[in-house]
């Protein structure tokens, strides 16, 4: 069945301009905003929901950097590698951790207030796979919220910066030359815009975050619909490395029919001391890895849910009662109120944790500027793959990631401005609708991809569940073929676009995971138990070509 190079849309009934037109509002998409502001350059900043709706007011355990005393970057980019599993770009982690320590300040003269000890230096804690403590956070566990509140300040105080909530991005517009020249979009509500619109632009960048909803738990939110990587898709950009899902190792367990958005209960937990434990209360980490409970989070990852599965348990057990009441209400007062708001008391009750879908360590290819395969498209953050994440990503290193590549692709596109390289690209944006287009997927496919995809790629995963999972994304496909042959096509709104991007990235996803026969990094292949560097110490790249089939190689 061949894939869309373009969402079912109305045309656009408006269009607007500007000089870098930025997708998502985390820290990546502000961060951008902000620095071509500075430069001079007019900016729009496009995002689905709220201002500070996106994945990066959730962050709990904090921004990893080299702050600490005796702490290096070479260290730091120990740890990324070990995490990366043998697919880190080393030059990406070297760019990452040496910049990294800077890139913190700046955003601390944006405004984000750090937590400090009494001597005014900034606090760190421990997370997986980290041998020193390296984790700066702020407000106990509300890091993201903190950052969050921080450059929304910095953005709405900057009148010239021109922002559209509620809107879902649907395509990029190319000009002649297949360089980038804007997007069309959905403004969702009411307002001076609203339906679909067109904005031109000398260049656009993408940091609409992750794509967890493609699983049925996740601790993303709800706009975590791959928006960006389906876009990019379409637009013939290459992707990389998309097998690596991260699962979060401790995530609340709500019940076996818990979907959707699951509340995270940060590794700093366990960097502050928390052990993990059976329903015996046996610590099982003790004994598998050097670091123990804080070993990098695939091998707690697996770790848990092979004891979850030789127990027959749905979950396991988070222990922090020894952090006593005042600590619990000082250093973790999200995780507490959270878990206390579902009924279990971290004080004097164990936690009951499972994984569940968190990051996704593959994106949108590109270089240490940003710039993606196709000229003037940019992606940042953790919809991009700048190659310093690898087959897992080391903890905390994803809004460092935002931070510092969002100021390398500010730096490239003033640069680029200044010597003339960013004219204004001529689109024809009614034209633009009449590339090829497949039916849209009825809203109800959401739940199915997600059930599909739990049950087929998750941490666990084989030829045959991916094939299973494979076969029921093709099937929805041809339902939508024949939804319209019927006269009953599904009509072009969110739910439908959501519905597409996520069945796009899901696909995409499986096609890569079922190539890869070895077991490496986020995801454990029950038919290949083994790492195979011989084979496998290397990427997998996806890209749509021209006839509309999907290629992983
Ligand atoms: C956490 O706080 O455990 C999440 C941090 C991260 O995903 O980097």
């Amino acid at each position: 069945m061949p894939v869309s190079h373009r969402l079912t849309a109305p045309a656009p009934g408006w269009t607007t301009t500007t000089d870098v037109v930025v997708v998502g509002s985390g820290v990546a998409g502000l961060t951008v905003a902000l620095n071509v502001r500075k430069a001079g350059l007019r900016a729009m900043v496009v995002t689905k929901a709220m201002l500070d709706d996106g994945s990066t007011r959730w962050a709990q355990g904090g921004i990893a950097a080299a702050l600490g005393e005796g702490d290096t970057p070479e260290q730091h980019l120990d740890d990324t590698l070990v995490a990366g599993a043998g697919l880190c770009d080393e030059d990406a982690v070297r760019t990452l951790v040496t910049e990294g320590p800077s890139a913190v300040r700046n955003l601390i003269s944006v405004g984000a207030a750090f937590d400090l000890d009494a001597d005014g230096e900034i606090l760190l804690t421990r997370e997986g796979g980290h041998h020193r403590r390296r984790i700066a956070h702020a407000g106990g566990d509300a890091t993201g919220a903190e950052i969050s509140r921080a450059l929304v300040a910095a953005v709405r105080s900057d009148p010239g910066l021109e922002l559209i909530e509620h809107a879902l991005v649907l395509d990029l517009l190319t000009d002649a030359e297949g360089h980038a020249a804007g997007l069309t979009l959905h403004v969702m509500g009411e307002g001076q815009r609203d339906g679909v619109g067109a904005i031109r632009a000398r260049a656009v960048v993408l940091a609409t975050g992750g794509m967890g909803q493609v699983f049925s738990a996740t601790t993303n939110p709800a706009v975590s619909t791959g928006d960006g990587v389906a876009l990019a898709l379409r637009a013939g950009a290459e992707v990389t490395d998309l097998e690596f899902v991260q699962f979060h190792p401790t995530v609340l367990w709500l019940g076996p029919e818990a979907e959707g958005q699951q509340p995270l209960v940060s590794e700093a937990v366990r960097g502050e001391g928390a052990y993990l434990v059976d329903a015996d209360e046996t610590r099982f980490m003790v004994g598998q890895h050097e670091l123990a409970e804080l070993a990098p989070r695939d091998i707690v990852a697996k770790a848990i849910t092979r004891r979850m599965q030789e127990q027959g348990a749905e979950h396991m057990y988070l222990d922090g009662r020894h952090f006593g009441a005042e600590m619990w209400e000082e250093r973790f007062p999200t995780i507490l109120a959270s878990c206390r708001s579902h009924g279990i008391d971290p004080v004097t009750e164990l936690i009951p944790v499972a994984p569940a879908a968190h990051y996704a360590s593959g994106g949108i290819r590109t270089d240490l500027q940003g710039r993606t395969t196709v000229p003037g498209l940019y992606a940042c953050g953790e919809v991009a793959c700048t190659g310093v994440h690898g087959a897992n990503r080391l903890a905390s290193n994803s809004l460092l990631e935002g931070l510092v590549f969002a100021e390398r692709i500010a730096a490239d596109l003033t640069d680029r401005h200044a010597e003339g390289g960013l004219p204004e690209r001529a689109v024809d944006v009614a034209g633009a609708r009449a590339a090829r287009s497949v039916p849209l997927l009825a809203p109800e496919a959401r739940a199915e991809i997600q059930r599909m995809m739990s049950t087929g790629a998750g941490v666990l995963r084989s030829a045959a569940s991916m094939a299973a999972a494979a076969a029921g994304l093709a099937q929805l496909a041809e339902d939508a073929f024949a939804h319209v042959a019927e006269e009953k096509p599904a009509d072009p709104r969110v739910e439908t676009w959501e519905a597409a991007n996520l069945h796009l990235v899901a696909t995409a996803l499986v096609a890569a995971a079922a190539q890869r026969e070895e077991t490496r990094g986020c995801h454990w292949r029950e038919d290949f138990p083994e790492r195979d560097d011989a084979h496998w110490q290397r990427h997998l790249t996806t890209r749509l070509s021209p006839d509309g089939t999907l290629e992983a190689r």
